[in-house]
C-alpha cells in the first residue's frame, strides 16, 4: 500500500497546498488526495491529477462537517488509511477585503523592519469577521481531524501537521490588518499541539511555512494599497517561493516522529518556531 496524503486547499497553483502535492505526487509510491472546494474550476490540480495517475480530487468546503465525512468516507473506501493529515486551508478576512478603511488608522507603534506604524482597527472590527476567520482557519481543522482520526490511527505511524503561523505568535506582531488571523493561527497551533498530547499513537504538530507571496499576498496588497510601501521594504531574504517552502516542509513531514516534532510549533526547515 502506497503512502496516502490527505492535503487540502490544493486548487491554486501559486499556492502552497498545490505545491505540495505536486512534489509529493512526484514521490514514488504515494498516494494523494488534494482538496478544492469547487473541483470544476480547479483546473490546473485537475491537470495534474490527469498527468501523474496518484491524485484523487476531492470536494471540500473546509467549514462543512458534511463534507469532511464524506471525503473521510471516500478516502476509507479508497485506501482505508491516511498517513498524512496536511490541512492548508487558511484566509485573513480582515486583510482579505476592504473593510471600513476610514477607522483603520495608523496610530500604533512604529515597526522596526518596515517603519510602519501599526494600524488601529480591531476595536471596530465586524465581529462577523473574527467568526469567519476562526471558522476557516480553526474550527475546519477541528473538523477535518474529527473527521479523518478514524483514518490516522489506522496507518502505521501517522502525522498531522497543519499549517499554522508566524502571525500567530505573540513574540511577531506584524504591522498589518491581521489581528484576528494572528489569533486564530495562535489557536490552530494549540489545537496541534493538544492532539498530541491527547493520541499517543499520532505525531501532531504545526508548521510556519515562511513568508511566501502566493495569493493572500496579493489580495492583501490590492486591497490595502497603503501597505504596499511597507512591505517593499522587508528585506528579499524574507520571501521564499512555494517550492522552497514546500521542500523544506516535505522534509519536516517525513521526518517528523513523536519523540522530535509531536506537540511543537515549527518552522519549515523543522526549527523550533517562538509562540
Ligand atoms: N503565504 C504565506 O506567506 C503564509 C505564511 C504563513 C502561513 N500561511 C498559511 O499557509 C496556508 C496556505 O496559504 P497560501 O499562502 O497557499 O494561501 P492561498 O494560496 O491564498 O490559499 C488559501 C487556500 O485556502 C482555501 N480556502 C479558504 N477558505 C476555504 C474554505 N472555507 N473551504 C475550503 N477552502 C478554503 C482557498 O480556496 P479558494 O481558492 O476556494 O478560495 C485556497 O485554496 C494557509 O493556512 C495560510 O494561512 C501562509
Amino acid at each position: 500500500m502506497p503512502k496516502v496524503y490527505f492535503i487540502t486547499a490544493a486548487n491554486r497553483p501559486r499556492g502552497l497546498g498545490f505545491t505540495l502535492v505536486s512534489k509529493i505526487s512526484a514521490l514514488p509510491y504515494t498516494l494523494v488526495f488534494a482538496t478544492a472546494r469547487n473541483p470544476a474550476a480547479a483546473t490546473e490540480l485537475n491537470e495534474l491529477a490527469r498527468e501523474r495517475g496518484n491524485i484523487v480530487v476531492v470536494r471540500l468546503e473546509a467549514v462543512s462537517e458534511v463534507d469532511a465525512k464524506a471525503a473521510a468516507a471516500l478516502v476509507a473506501e479508497k485506501a482505508g488509511k491516511v498517513d498524512y493529515l496536511v490541512p492548508c486551508v487558511g484566509a485573513s478576512i480582515s486583510a482579505q477585503r476592504k473593510v471600513r478603511l476610514q477607522t483603520y488608522n495608523r496610530t500604533g507603534f512604529v515597526h522596526p523592519l518596515t517603519g510602519m506604524q501599526h494600524p488601529a482597527y480591531l476595536h471596530q472590527q465586524p465581529i462577523d469577521q473574527f467568526r469567519e476567520t476562526f471558522e476557516i482557519n480553526v474550527l475546519s481543522q477541528v473538523i477535518l481531524y474529527q473527521a479523518f482520526l478514524p483514518l490516522l490511527l489506522k496507518a502505521n505511524k501517522p502525522v498531522f501537521m497543519p499549517l499554522s503561523s508566524g502571525a500567530g505568535s505573540a513574540s511577531t506582531v506584524y504591522p498589518f490588518p491581521i489581528g484576528s488571523y494572528g489569533m486564530s493561527k495562535a489557536a490552530l497551533t494549540y489545537f496541534a499541539v493538544k492532539v498530541n498530547s491527547e493520541q499517543p499513537h499520532l505525531c501532531s504538530f504545526a508548521v510556519h511555512p515562511g513568508v511566501i507571496k502566493t495569493d493572500f499576498y496579493f489580495v492583501i496588497l490590492e486591497q490595502h494599497p497603503d501597505l504596499a510601501a511597507g512591505m517593499a521594504m522587508l528585506p528579499d531574504e524574507m520571501y521564499l517561493t512555494a517550492e522552497q517552502s514546500a521542500d523544506g516542509m516535505i522534509k519536516v513531514l517525513h521526518e517528523a516522529t513523536r519523540e522530535t516534532h509531536g506537540g511543537k510549533f515549527l518552522d519549515y526547515k523543522g526549527d523550533d518556531m517562538p509562540w
